[in-house]
């Protein structure tokens, strides 16, 4: 304990004597593990995520400044499954929201390798016991063939999706001869940013067509769109678009910003292992990981081929998937070109070990096997041609040492156990917070 405090001291001072310093500082304080570390200052600080209510600092849309308000009626709005009231079954009607498949439980994942929202029934604990209702046919769940990413980080997300298809701006500027009504990429005219304007092409996709009236009738609702959106006439002010520039300000301060790697950031030498100090070493040096998971979300938007299987390849019981369908196309299926094609947006990479389901397929159940399917560089999907393959999807023969202190780094040093923060407490409805299905009702004590 004693030497830890020494040493840590010796951290700190060293990090207070270096600050302007650019370089690459490996073991700068001994050569004991715990402390040693490959990022310079500056790669700290780009590292950093900031807090959840300093909204200067979370990358926003300029058409859509992030506001205390704006945040509070977000995250109701996010969870309220009053919205769900364009079910393809009555059954479902006001039994599901975008939190079904977002939920705080799962690191705002889905719990499951094929999410359900209508016609589901059920939650468990994390969202893993959701399961089709006897009552629904096949074809009306509301599933989709790719695994549900997480909502947390998307700050760092200019467009969104596994193929980035959302969003009007950024690497989708060029790209309008590909955006349709059909898949919702129309909305991309807004010119706004993939959760501004993706959120319009959300709630339809998911049948979540908010009820106007209704939400103008509820007191709280109506108070927090007029002190949200001020400066829209009033007739308009409550109205999909404004849903979704909420729901967008909300998901903007969905920030993992209490992972211990942040904690360490932030200068705590002392809270990551020494076995994650190693894997974040070995993160940022010989394993290439941050030639792609950078920035303070660990993820970017560009967009590499790893090879990884599709849904309708592996994960049992998916239903649903068309064959041939364009999410598994990944980049190419939304832009037609050939050099796209199978290319999905790099993930950022907090609070993983939550969802159990890895890659844009779900085919993956621990990270382990993620990190020594990318070691080993041998591509699951035969549709894959070689050539489209990233060229850093090579061997990197970490051994089984090496291989555990990067799985401690990925799975509990970038995990934040207190995501239950960002969920609300109770709705303006009443309902049951993520769902308001019979099962999901016993399953949340809701009744
Ligand atoms: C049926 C479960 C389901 C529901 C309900 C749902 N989503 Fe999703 N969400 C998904 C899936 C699956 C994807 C990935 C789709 C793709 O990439 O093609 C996704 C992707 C996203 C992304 C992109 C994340 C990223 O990193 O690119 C955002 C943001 C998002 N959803 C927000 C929402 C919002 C807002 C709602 C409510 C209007 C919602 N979702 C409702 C399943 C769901
Ligand atoms: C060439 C860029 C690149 C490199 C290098 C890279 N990744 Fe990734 N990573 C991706 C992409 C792209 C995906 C999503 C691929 C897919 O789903 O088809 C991904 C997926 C993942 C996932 C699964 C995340 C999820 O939500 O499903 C993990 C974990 C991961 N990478 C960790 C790592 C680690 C650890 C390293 C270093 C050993 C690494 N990656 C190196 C691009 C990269």
């Amino acid at each position: 304990m004693k030497k830890l405090t020494t040493i840590s001291l010796i951290a700190v001072l060293f990090l207070l004597s270096c600050q302007k310093t650019e370089l690459v500082s490996s073991n700068f304080a001994t050569n004991d593990d715990a402390v040693s570390s490959i990022l310079s200052p500056r790669d700290m600080s780009s590292l950093m995520l900031p807090r959840s209510d300093d909204y200067p600092s979370i990358p926003q849309d300029p058409k859509n400044p992030i506001t205390a308000e704006k945040v509070q009626l977000g995250q109701l709005l996010f969870h309220e499954s009053r919205l769900g009231q364009t079910p393809k079954q009555q059954q479902g009607l006001h039994t599901y929201s975008c939190a079904t498949c977002h939920h705080a439980e799962a690191g705002f994942q889905s719990g499951m390798s094929q999410a359900i929202s209508e016609g589901g029934n059920g939650f468990g604990v994390t969202g893993e016991l959701r399961i089709p209702s006897p009552l629904y046919s096949t074809a009306n769940l509301d599933v989709q063939p790719i695994r549900t990413p997480t909502v947390l980080n998307t700050a760092y997300s200019e467009v969104i999706l596994w193929n980035g298809s959302l969003g009007g701006t950024g690497v989708n500027l060029g790209t309008e001869a590909n955006w349709k009504v059909s898949d919702g990429t129309n909305n991309n005219f807004l010119g706004m940013q993939g959760l501004e304007g993706g959120g319009v092409a959300a709630l339809k996709k998911h049948r979540l067509t908010p009820d106007t009236v209704w939400l103008a009738s509820v007191p709280e609702y109506k108070n927090l769109f007029d002190l949200a959106f001020p400066d829209v006439p009033e007739a308009q002010r409550v109205s999909s678009l404004n849903v979704s520039l909420a729901m967008a300000a909300y998901q903007r301060t969905l920030l993992p910003n209490e992972a211990p790697f942040q904690k360490y950031l932030q200068g705590d030498p002392r809270a990551m292992t020494a076995d994650q100090v190693a894997g974040m070493n070995l993160f940022f040096g010989k394993a290439k990981c941050a030639k792609c998971h950078n920035g303070p979300s660990l993820g970017t938007v560009q967009f590499f081929a790893l090879g990884m299987a599709d849904m309708q390849q592996g994960v049992f019981g998916a239903v649903n998937i068309a064959p041939g369908n364009t999410e598994s196309k990944g980049r190419g299926g939304f832009t037609g070109k050939a050099a796209d094609l199978y290319k999905f947006k790099v993930p950022q990479l907090y609070n993983l070990k939550d969802a159990g389901f890895y890659g844009h397929g779900g085919n993956f159940t621990s990270i382990e096997q993620v990190i020594r399917y990318i070691n080993t560089a041998v591509p699951q999907n035969a549709n894959v041609p070689a050539t489209q393959l990233a060229k850093q999807f090579v061997p990197l023969n970490l051994n089984d040492d090496e291989i555990a202190k990067l799985v401690a780094f990925v799975k509990d040093a970038l995990y934040d156990p207190n995501l239950s923060r960002y969920a609300p407490a109770s709705l303006p409805s009443g309902d049951c917070i993520p769902n308001n299905d019979a099962q999901s009702k016993i399953d949340r004590g809701c009744q």
